[in-house]
């Protein structure tokens, strides 16, 4: 699923980058993907992928 269409970023990915790249947080994210720093609308969706991923480890 696409969680950030301006980068065409999904769930998958953001996952990828927290378990293989090391992102624990938005702003990693978003030096990292692109993810947010666009239009923002993504941010929270992004976030909460991001602290599910953590969790699951
Ligand atoms: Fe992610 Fe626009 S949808 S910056």
């Amino acid at each position: 699923m696409y969680i950030c269409l301006c980068y065409g970023v999904t769930d998958k990915a953001i996952k990828k980058a927290v378990k293989e790249d090391g992102v624990g947080n938005m702003r990693e994210l978003r030096e990292t993907l692109g993810v947010g720093s666009q239009c923002g609308r993504c941010i929270q969706m992004a976030q909460q992928v991001i602290d599910s991923t953590i969790i699951d480890e």
